[in-house]
């Protein structure tokens, strides 16, 4: 492959979210001397990088995506020193570090916004303030309709000042006004600090709605929710772009952004105008279908931005999503399966694949017996609603996690040991009962097991170029089953993978020249004309 691909093209990143990862001093919270425990098992997997969700000094109203100090570790994780030593030794495994970088938002702990909810301090104007609207009953109304990602108002009053602040995501997450320069500067220090320390690219979190330059406008015109009025503008265009050239670029580092609402024509302009090298976009996971129409859902749409978007990120699961095999697969019949068939996708698409930390063993959603056991405030405002609607406890549990984030966020399952060894104290969230049977230690003895199942892929795709950088072309996507080719030079690798619960006929004859590279299912089990539930293949074939 020419000297010329990225590094992060050829690269497989791996998602830690360190409450979950490992817990070093039994404190029940994972922490950075866990995450650097586990090098060498990430070494082991075959990860060239590890994306970690954020461990800046937090108060944890959104656990850790509410920051209180860029430049300061949250005590829970460790120190500024485990940050270097995991930065350090994760290089001496070949192994880089991108972290997440939250500036749409500090959290209302941030010494900016202590000082800002001061009408007369240089500060203020970190923030987006706005008096509220009387109405003709006289009663006070927040500035504008806008409603926070997290349900309700995206508009808190401080009382002390008579003003509102926006807040797109919690209360407790006042947004940073970008039309003040002094926000661009602070966040360009943010990012050199980052970057001097030796981390290799950010993770930018909802950076396609920090700049609110329409405002004004929304002001005037009541808005369906806001995203219409600050969703991917052309003064966040413009930001990016500065971020790109001023320091991105000059400093090599690697951005990925997460972009919320991002179409793909949007997603185009991100990419291909030098502001990010790369998005996270939601069209293939974003859905409120039945079971049995999702799983088309996520192929059509991951084809349709395959064929158009030249280079995309690869994701199925992340701390914000459920657990893959939990949506698209089956977690009580094929669960081994189902979580070996997504692995094939998330491998052999064309783009750079991120594993949620977990996904490589199957983990499943992890269910709650009570609100009490839930974390996530989008979980608990979720549930307060409906309990509002006067839905029982149990149903109201049930719609609250299906649209919380708490499922996915429980530890990672290491061993039989108590609490799946992840700690020797009381985890901050439960284990999945599950983790007796689905756990690291035993996959990794076990061929057959989803564990060695990514190994394999993560090899073969270090092995044969054409599964990073060959091109793409689909030759089928039939509901539930789909076949594509990657092509490099001479090589052509076919991908055949079934989600579907029953057997299939395999779509497309494969000659005996073909050479099977990997396959989900036993040699015994195989058939030339019959796929099983959830069966995955590779092929290979070399032309002249
Ligand atoms: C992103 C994060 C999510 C967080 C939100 C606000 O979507 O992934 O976890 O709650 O931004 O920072
Ligand atoms: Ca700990």
């Amino acid at each position: 492959m020419p000297q010329t691909v990225p590094w992060w093209k050829r690269a497989v990143i791996y998602q830690v979210y360190p409450r979950s990862f490992l817990d070093s001093n039994g404190d029940g919270v994972g922490d950075l001397q866990g995450v650097i425990s586990k090098l060498d098992y990430l070494k082991s997997l075959g990860v060239d990088a590890l994306w970690l969700s954020p461990v800046y000094l937090s108060p944890n109203k959104d656990f850790g995506y509410d920051v209180a100090d860029y430049q300061a570790i949250n005590p829970e994780f460790g120190t500024l020193d485990d940050m270097k030593q995991l930065i350090n030794e994760a290089k001496i495994r070949g192994i880089r570090l991108i972290i997440d970088l939250v500036v749409n938002h500090t959290s209302d702990q941030h010494e900016w916004f202590q000082k800002a909810r001061d009408p007369t301090s240089p500060y203020r104007d970190y923030y987006i303030w706005r008096k509220g609207k009387v109405s003709l009953t006289g009663r006070e109304k927040p500035p504008n309709n806008w409603t926070s990602f997290f349900t309700g108002p995206a508009w808190e009053k401080d009382a002390a000042s008579d003003e509102y602040y926006l807040h797109l995501f919690t209360k407790h997450q006042p947004d940073l006004n970008y039309d003040n320069p002094a926000v661009f500067e602070e966040v360009k220090k943010i990012i050199n600090f980052w970057l001097d320390l030796g981390v290799s690219g950010f993770r930018c979190d909802v950076i396609n709605i920090i700049h609110k330059d329409s405002l004004e406008d929304g002001l005037k015109r009541p808005a369906a929710g806001g995203q219409e009025y600050y969703t991917s503008t052309p003064a966040t265009h413009a930001i990016l772009k500065r971020l790109h050239d001023e320091i991105f670029a000059p400093r090599n580092a690697f951005t990925v952004g997460e972009a919320a609402f991002v179409t793909l024509d949007q997603a185009i302009d991100f990419t291909e105008g030098d502001e990010l090298d790369t998005v996270f976009s939601f069209d293939h996971v974003e859905h409120d279908l039945t079971p049995r129409l999702r799983v088309n859902h996520l192929l059509q749409e991951l084809v349709r931005w395959q064929r158009k978007l030249p280079w995309n990120t690869i994701f199925l699961e992340n701390h914000d999503q459920p657990r893959s095999v939990s949506t698209y697969g089956d977690e009580n019949k094929h669960p081994t399966e189902s979580a070996k068939a997504l692995a094939m996708l998330l491998l052999t698409l064309r783009g750079t694949p991120f594993i949620y930390q977990g996904q490589e063993i199957g983990m499943v959603n992890t269910p709650l017996d009570d609100i009490s056991q839930a974390k996530d405030p989008v979980t608990h405002t979720t549930y307060r609603r409906a309990r509002r609607a006067l839905f029982p406890k149990r149903k109201a549990l049930k719609i609250a996690m299906a649209v919380g984030r708490d499922a996915a966020r429980t530890p990672v399952q290491w061993s039989s040991a108590i609490h799946a060894g992840f700690s020797s104290g009381t985890p901050w969230m439960p284990v999945h009962p599950n983790y007796a049977h689905t756990n690291v230690e035993l996959q990794e003895r076990d061929p057959g097991s989803v564990l060695s199942f990514y190994k394999a892929l993560i090899a073969l795709r270090k092995k044969h170029p054409v599964l990073t950088n060959g091109n793409i072309s689909f030759s089928s996507v039939h509901k539930h089953l789909i076949v594509y080719t990657r092509t490099l030079g001479i090589e052509t690798a076919t991908v055949i993978v079934s989600l579907s619960i029953r057997r299939r006929p395999v779509p497309k004859n494969m000659t005996p020249d073909d050479k099977l590279l990997l396959a989900t299912h036993h040699e015994e089990l195989r058939s030339d004309t019959i796929l099983q539930p959830y069966e995955a293949r590779v092929y290979l074939t070399k032309g002249q």
